[in-house]
């Protein structure tokens, strides 16, 4: 069996580990790896491959800092030109960025079949990109890995019983890799003392969405909120190059400890010793739980709707008050996992053994 697996953006590589390391225990089994360039700094990308030892991508087509449609139009473009010569029985793709969409939509108007893992989350916010990528992905992809069982039920109530695709409650391969990579750690925690801070009393942030980063009103707010937060609370921040960016043209000051993007040994290292997360990222709101830690996600919405559910995430969105309510209270609360939400870290074996029962 052949399966072309398009990556393209950090949290892709990261569920990406986790599955080419369940592959690669089958020896019938080939993985073609396409890197699509979305993500291109040496600590946005290749430290991920490196230390997490996923298979070197087969293929860059080194296609980044576009407009969406721009980048996607190319990404598919050479997407196509690597699967008319690799011919695969699948192409594998992960999550909901431009990466993502573009590997569908090459494979499935050449009638190669389509795997989807993290599929059916929905923000019900059509303004995200991500939303906009998910909903095709899904829509053209024909197995849908779903994380969880409020994907699968997002999935039916949008009619896809009635579609020849199949939907598989899978667990979520976040949590394999979390939970795999966490035991090869030692509990080193001298970068922390070079950064001024101590185990337990930080809150980690991170904040990249589109949503926050490009509305003017919506990124002065935040970061006057985590300014304020931080007299109290020292924060660790490592910062997304595309809010970087959007700083700098604003001129606006972030009075925090931001340091440059890390990798995920020490993004782990990182979520293990803070008091608590504050985020707009997806996948950390996951691992925040993971390493049992309350999360603030600092969005309208949030697809993992369990954790909000059971209490262990406060969904802020940009209001100053309500993000400082929100760290009063978990700073009176103690975190107790009640509840195994994500499958327990045994997503990306499962996937493989199901697709090698369905070719
Ligand atoms: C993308 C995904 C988003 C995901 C995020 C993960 C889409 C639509 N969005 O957003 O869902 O949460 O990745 O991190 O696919 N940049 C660099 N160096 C890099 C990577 C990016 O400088 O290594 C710059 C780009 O030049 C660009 C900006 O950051 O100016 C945004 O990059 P882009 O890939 O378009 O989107 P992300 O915000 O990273
Ligand atoms: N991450 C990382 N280093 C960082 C910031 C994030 O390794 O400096 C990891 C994070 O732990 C998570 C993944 O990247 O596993 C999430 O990616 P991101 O927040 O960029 O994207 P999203 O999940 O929002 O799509």
């Amino acid at each position: 069996m052949k399966i072309l697996t398009v990556v393209g953006a950090r949290p892709q590589f990261i569920k990406a580990a986790a599955v080419s390391r369940a592959i690669t225990q089958h020896s019938d089994i080939t993985e073609v790896i396409v890197h699509t360039g979305q993500h291109f700094d040496e600590k946005m990308s290749d430290i991920f491959f490196r230390e997490m030892a996923i298979p070197k991508p087969d293929y860059n087509l080194d296609i980044n800092s576009l407009s969406h449609g721009a980048m996607t139009g190319r990404m598919l473009e050479g997407i196509e030109q690597i699967l008319i010569m690799e011919n695969p029985d699948y192409l594998l793709v992960y999550g909901d960025t431009n990466s993502t969409v573009a590997g569908a939509l090459a494979a499935s108007k050449l009638h190669i079949k389509v795997i989807h893992v993290e599929a059916g989350l929905r923000s019900f916010n059509m303004k995200m990109p991500e939303e906009v990528n998910r909903i095709i992905t899904d829509r053209i992809s024909d197995i849908l890995f779903c994380p969880t069982e409020e994907a699968v039920k997002n999935l039916r109530n949008e009619g896809f019983e009635n579609f020849s695709s199949q939907i598989v409650h899978s667990g979520d391969v976040m949590e394999d890799a979390a939970l795999f990579y966490a035991q090869l750690l030692d509990n080193d925690d001298s970068f922390l003392q070079n950064m001024g801070v101590k185990s337990d009393e930080y809150a980690l942030v991170t904040l990249h969405r589109q949503e926050n980063t490009d509305s003017v009103d919506k990124l002065t707010t935040l970061v006057s909120t985590l300014n304020q937060i931080a007299k109290e609370k020292p924060i660790v921040l490592p910062l997304h190059p595309r809010t970087r960016k959007k700083l700098n043209q604003l001129n606006l000051e972030l009075k925090v400890n931001t340091i440059e993007p890390v990798g995920y040994f020490d993004m782990i290292r990182l979520i293990r010793n803070s008091s608590f997360v504050m985020t707009d990222s997806g996948g950390l709101q996951k691992e925040a739980y993971f390493f049992n830690k309350f999360c603030i996600t600092l969005r309208e919405q949030t697809e993992w709707v369990e954790l909000q559910k059971d209490g262990y995430n406060f969904v802020v969105g940009t209001s100053k008050e309500k993000c400082i309510d929100a760290v009063m209270q978990i700073e009176k609360r103690e975190f107790e996992r009640k509840s195994e939400l994500y499958g327990g870290g045994h997503a990306a074996q499962f996937i493989v053994n199901y697709l090698k029962k369905k070719l």
